[in-house]
C-alpha cells in the first residue's frame, strides 16, 4: 500500500489523515492523542527523516519555514508550496503587493511601520475599521470595529511589538469590505487549480459573529451559495491572475491556495489568501469529498494536474473549544463522552469527532490540551440535517467551561 505522510497534530490534519487513509497507509508527525486513538499511527519523527509516497503540509508555520522545499530536496513529493510561495501567507504586506501587481480585487489598503502616519491613514478610512499584524499570528491578528478610538488604540499596540511579538511591527489598515464570506480552496500542481467543495467559516466567538476573532468555531460544505457564477468569477477574477503571477515570479506553487473571499456588491474580492487547507473548513470539506484523495493530491504534489475532486452530501463542523478561547484558553479539563476509540462513545451514524487538542492522562481519559479541542462533524443530505446530527453529537460531549457556537449553519450564506 501506498504511504502518506502528513504534517501537523490539529483537527485538520485528523480529517486529511482519515480520508487518505482510505486509499493510503498514513502517519502524522506528531498527530495527537486522538487521531492515534482512531487508529492513524502517529509519530514524533520530522518530517525529513520519514519516508512516503506523499506528504501533505497542514499548518502555515512549517511552510512559511521552508519544510516544502527541504522535503523537495529530498525528491519527496509534497502538497504545500515553498518558502516562496508560503510568503502569500506570512506577510500581509507582500500578499497586498502581490495582489495589487497581479490586478486582483482586494481591499485598498496601506502597510506601515511607524504610529504617525498608520493614525493618519486611519483618519482618511471609513467603517468598518480593519487593522491587522503583517505576520502569522493564528488567524488571531485581526481587528474589524466600527470604532475609530479602538480602531487607532490596536495600532499603537500593534506596532509596539507588545501583542505579537516579531509578526506585529507592520500593521496593514485595510478598507472594510461588507458581504458574505466565503472559504475557496483551490488544489494547484503549479500550473492549473481545480477547486474544492466552497466552504463557509464561522470566525467569531460567539453566536451571532459577537466577540474576538477566532482560528474558526464551525464551518460547513458545500456552501452552494458560492457555486455556479460566484465559483466562476472567483476563477477569472481572482484566481487566474494570481496563478498568472505566481508563474511571472517563478513561484512553483504546489499546494493548497485558499481564498478567503468576501461576496461584495460589487462583485467577489479576495480578503486573504493561506498556503494550505483550511481549518475548521478541512474538516467539513473532507467529510464530503468523494474519490481518491490520495491519488488526486498525489498529482497535485507531483505537478502533474489538478484533477477534479467531487463531493457528496453536506457537512457540517462544530468546533468545541476550551474556556477562555482564544485569549486565554484554560485547559486540563476531562472530555465526557468519547469512548476508547477517541469518537463518540454512543456513536451517530454520519458523525466523526476530529481532536484538535486533547491528550490522555494517566487513566487513559481524554483531556483539554488546546484552545480549540474537538471538531464535531457530520454529513447528510442536506445542510439543516447535517447541522442538526452535528449538534446532537456536540450535545453527547461535555468538559468544564466548554465553548460552542449554537448557530453554525443556521443562517446558511449569512453567518
Ligand atoms: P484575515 O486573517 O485577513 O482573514 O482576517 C480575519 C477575518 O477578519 C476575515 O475572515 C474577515 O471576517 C475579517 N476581515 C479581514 N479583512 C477584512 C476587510 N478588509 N473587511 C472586512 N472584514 C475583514
Ligand atoms: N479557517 C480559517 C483558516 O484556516 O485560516
Amino acid at each position: 500500500m501506498k504511504r502518506a505522510v502528513v504534517v501537523g497534530s490539529g483537527a485538520r490534519e485528523h480529517a486529511l489523515a482519515w480520508r487518505l487513509a482510505a486509499s493510503a497507509q498514513v502517519v502524522v508527525t506528531p498527530g495527537n492523542a486522538g487521531i492515534a486513538a482512531h487508529g492513524i499511527t502517529c509519530v514524533p519523527t520530522p518530517a525529513t527523516e520519514l519516508d512516503a509516497d506523499l506528504f501533505v503540509i497542514g499548518p502555515e508555520a512549517p511552510l512559511v519555514e521552508g519544510l516544502a522545499d527541504r522535503l523537495r530536496a529530498q525528491g519527496k513529493v509534497v502538497v504545500g508550496p515553498g518558502a516562496d510561495g508560503a510568503r502569500l501567507e506570512g506577510s500581509k504586506a507582500f500578499m497586498k503587493e502581490f495582489l495589487t501587481a497581479a490586478s486582483v480585487p482586494t481591499a485598498a489598503y496601506g502597510a506601515f511601520t511607524e504610529v504617525e502616519p498608520a493614525l493618519a491613514f486611519l483618519s482618511t478610512m471609513t467603517p468598518p475599521y480593519v487593522v491587522k499584524t503583517d505576520g502569522l499570528a493564528a488567524g488571531k491578528g485581526v481587528l474589524v470595529t466600527d470604532d475609530l478610538e479602538a480602531a487607532a488604540a490596536d495600532v499603537r499596540d500593534k506596532l509596539s511589538g507588545a501583542a505579537f511579538g516579531d509578526a506585529g511591527t507592520t500593521v496593514v489598515i485595510e478598507e472594510g469590505l461588507l458581504g458574505v464570506e466565503c472559504s475557496l480552496l483551490y488544489l494547484c500542481d503549479g500550473t492549473n487549480a481545480t477547486a474544492l467543495a466552497p466552504a463557509q467559516d464561522f470566525k467569531r466567538v460567539g453566536d451571532g459573529d459577537a466577540g474576538a476573532n477566532t482560528g474558526g468555531m464551525g464551518a460547513y460544505a458545500p456552501m452552494d451559495a458560492a457555486r455556479g457564477p460566484v465559483e466562476a468569477a472567483v476563477r477569472t477574477t481572482i484566481v487566474e491572475p494570481t496563478l498568472a503571477e505566481l508563474a511571472r515570479r517563478g513561484i512553483d506553487f504546489r499546494g493548497v491556495l485558499y481564498a478567503g473571499v468576501m461576496l461584495t456588491e460589487s462583485g467577489p474580492k479576495l480578503l486573504e489568501y493561506n498556503v494550505r487547507f483550511g481549518d475548521p473548513e478541512t474538516e467539513a470539506i473532507m467529510a464530503v469529498v468523494d474519490g481518491d484523495l490520495f491519488e488526486c493530491l498525489g498529482t497535485i504534489g507531483r505537478g502533474a494536474g489538478a484533477p477534479d475532486l467531487a463531493s457528496a452530501g453536506y457537512a457540517v463542523t462544530v468546533v468545541l473549544a476550551s474556556p477562555g478561547y482564544p485569549e486565554r484558553p484554560r485547559t486540563g479539563g476531562v472530555i465526557e463522552g468519547l469512548g476508547e476509540d477517541g469518537q463518540l462513545a454512543s456513536p451517530l451514524e454520519g458523525v466523526v469527532v476530529f481532536h484538535a487538542g486533547t491528550v490522555r492522562d494517566d487513566a487513559g481519559r481524554f483531556v483539554t490540551a488546546g484552545g480549540r479541542v474537538l471538531a464535531v462533524t457530520a454529513v447528510a443530505s442536506s445542510i439543516d440535517a447535517a447541522r442538526a446530527l452535528a449538534y446532537e453529537g456536540c450535545a453527547r460531549i461535555t468538559f468544564e467551561g466548554m465553548v460552542m457556537r449554537t448557530d453554525i449553519a443556521a443562517a446558511v450564506g449569512h453567518p
